[in-house]
């Protein structure tokens, strides 16, 4: 092959400073990245194409902490120990670390979340969703799905709002950060501004985007050029959800929310509805552990594929608390404590706590750290070798990160512990799967963590608040959906966050022994300002809007006595359902047959709601 020497080859009339492409240049030359520039044509010729890449090699060095030479140096002893098959947890112990383990609206749970939501007027939270969804292959962005159909609120709504309904309480307008990336961002932003934040203040969401990564073609970090139009462009990837932190470091968001008082900072993922049902308890648990790291868990089986939550003591008496993959697990505990390895206990369940990705960090900590290593968090490597001399790759690799491994580096003495929610379905229940996997899940005994799951999950949570409160919700129905069977459809019964956020908000708004739900109908409670004092919900819909008047109520049928008043806000009316009885044809969540023609939406929940007759107050 002709070798140029590339600086000589550099393209005229750069925009940019040749000085600073120079350098770069010379910087990846030490780095043994000659390939980048090999072949380049005299100065002069494809000048377009080297200005192209020159670009996408300086956005590469700006967006990685320590620039791309670090990167390539990360790669190359990360990929040094793959090969090596270095263990990252030789030496430790494992054993279960300090934490809660809460049944969801016991006594226990209901006044740790009163702690939490009164804890949570200085809370900041990050919503991660700059994944691609692949695996669930919708074609939007993962936010705009509707988290239940008989509402149709999709998930950035809800979390929006909840946002919103803890801020009110504690009388400040709470920060979210959303991570997003080349692959959501403009639709994010779009949504956002269709609906006008949901309300939020202006410069209360603020939108980071993650950068990819370059790929890395051998086990000596070459970085991978995409063989189209010349090899003119380093190939990228997806860094990870870890990205979170050093975006949050670098746009300094952290420590300004840390300068206006913040005390806590709440991570949580794109498709899980329910997690503000468990979010509140956790921060109260942070409170009354003093962590500086808590993990959102629920009960985990043994061998089940999710991380556990793990303490690790290292030979010198250090330990740290972290998520260990399940493929990690089970020879760690054999080689240490317990020669059957992954096990359940005397619960029916392994002793380590499952990760579910959401978490409560003290801010303190947390910008204490950022400082510390730039938000730069444990990295990862994962090379699918063509053979087992490890010596070359399938296909590139690139570095990784998680959000979760944050408190690997955390300093000895740190807090950090976990909540689990014993009940999985009133806290995880994430849309993951296309309904062929989620199938294929269902059939292997493994949760599906479909589109249909987090629906039913949804109703099937708020029903049960309902019972415990004392209501007489009747039972679900039997069900079956894009081939998963023994579903349970409970009656869809959902409301806004700005009716109720927490267990508190619905036992005073709702008078729950006078109600009565029965099993194939649904309730959406979209008024801030209801309150239900006796109902009767026999047959069909009630739709609560809260955005009419007094008359509309009464146009109702005369069965419903419903009153008008100002609500708090501009917009929202008070709506008392005083003696109603409901009895329509109601709305019939009708499964797909195999070549029905559907909306995506439709499709991968394998149902359509055909809506035949309702009541709505106003
Ligand atoms: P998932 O595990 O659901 O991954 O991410 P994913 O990339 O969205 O989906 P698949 O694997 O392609 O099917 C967990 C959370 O982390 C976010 C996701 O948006 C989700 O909220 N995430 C993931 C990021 O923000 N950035 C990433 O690079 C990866």
């Amino acid at each position: 092959m002709h070798i140029v020497i590339p600086l000589s080859n550099l393209p005229r009339h750069c925009s940019h400073s040749p000085q600073q492409d120079a350098a770069l240049v010379e910087a990846l030359l030490q780095e043994g990245q000659a390939h980048l520039f090999e072949g380049w044509p005299p100065a002069g010729e494809r000048d377009q194409a080297k200005r192209r890449l020159l670009a996408q090699l300086r956005h590469l060095d700006k967006s990685y902490a320590g620039g791309l030479r670090k990167y390539i140096q990360n790669a190359r002893q990360l990929l040094h120990d793959s090969k090596e098959g270095v263990n990252p947890f030789e030496g430790c112990v494992p054993s279960v670390p300090e934490g809660e383990r809460l049944d969801f609206g016991s006594q226990r749970f209901r006044e740790l979340e009163r702690a939490g939501v009164a804890a949570a007027a200085n809370a900041a939270f990050v919503l991660v969703a700059g994944g691609l969804g692949e695996r669930l292959g919708y074609s939007g962005i993962k936010v705009a799905l509707p988290v239940e159909s008989a509402s149709g609120q999709c998930f950035l709504e809800l979390y929006v709002k909840h946002i919103l309904a803890l801020g009110a309480k504690g009388g400040r307008a709470l920060p979210l950060a959303i991570m997003t990336s080349d692959d959501t961002h403009t639709r994010t932003l779009a949504l956002l501004e269709k609906h006008a934040y949901w309300g939020a203040a202006p410069g209360q969401v603020t939108l980071i985007k993650q950068e990819k990564v370059a790929c890395l073609a051998d086990n000596d970090a070459h970085l991978a050029l995409l063989e189209k139009d010349g090899g003119f462009e380093v190939q990228t990837k997806p860094h990870g959800h870890g990205d979170v932190h050093m975006l949050l470091h670098s746009t300094g968001l952290a420590d300004k929310w840390l300068a206006e008082g913040f005390k806590w900072v709440c991570f949580f993922q794109d498709t899980n509805g329910l997690v503000f049902r468990a979010l509140p308890a956790a921060i109260g648990v942070s409170e009354a552990h003093d962590f500086d790291v808590n993990s959102l868990a629920v009960p985990r089986k043994a061998k089940e594929a999710i991380g556990a939550i793990t303490k690790l003591t290292y030979p010198d008496g250090r330990h740290i608390t972290i998520n260990v993959e399940y493929n990690q697990l089970d020879p760690l505990l054999r080689a240490t404590i317990n020669p059957q390895g992954d096990v359940n206990d005397s619960t029916n369940f392994s002793p380590f706590p499952g990760n579910i990705n959401q978490l409560v960090l003290k801010l303190s900590t947390y910008c204490a750290e950022l400082h510390r290593h730039g938000g730069v968090i444990a990295e990862f490597v994962n090379p699918k070798y063509a053979d087992a001399s490890k010596t070359a790759f399938k296909s590139s690799t690139r570095l990784e990160c998680m959000m979760q491994d944050f408190p690997k580096s955390l300093p000895e003495g740190s807090r950090v512990g976990f909540t689990v929610v014993n009940q999985v379905w009133a806290a995880y229940s994430p849309v993951k799967n296309s309904p062929a996997d989620a199938a294929s899940k269902a059939a292997s005994g493994n949760p599906s963590h479909s589109a249909t799951s987090g629906e039913l999950d949804w109703y099937q949570t708020s029903c049960k608040m309902l019972q415990a409160l004392g209501a007489r919700v009747d039972g679900p129905l039997p069900a079956q959906f894009n081939g998963l069977t023994e579903l349970e459809l409970w009656p869809r019964v959902t409301w806004s966050p700005l009716f109720a956020c927490c267990w508190d908000d619905l036992e005073e708004k709702v008078a729950a022994a006078s109600v009565h739900v029965g099993s194939d109908t649904a309730l959406v409670i979209e008024a801030p300002q209801a309150r239900i004092r006796s109902l009767d919900l026999r047959r069909g819909v009630l739709v609560i809007r809260g955005s009419g008047g007094a008359a509309a109520a009464a146009a109702a049928g005369g069965e419903a006595a419903a009153e008008a008043a100002g609500g708090a806000a501009a917009g929202e009316r008070e709506v008392v359902v005083e003696d109603v009885t409901v009895d329509n044809e109601g709305w019939e969540w009708r499964a797909l047959s195999p070549d029905e023609g559907a909306a995506e939406e439709e499709y991968i929940r394998g149902f359509r709601v055909v809506r035949k007759g309702q009541m709505e107050l106003p």
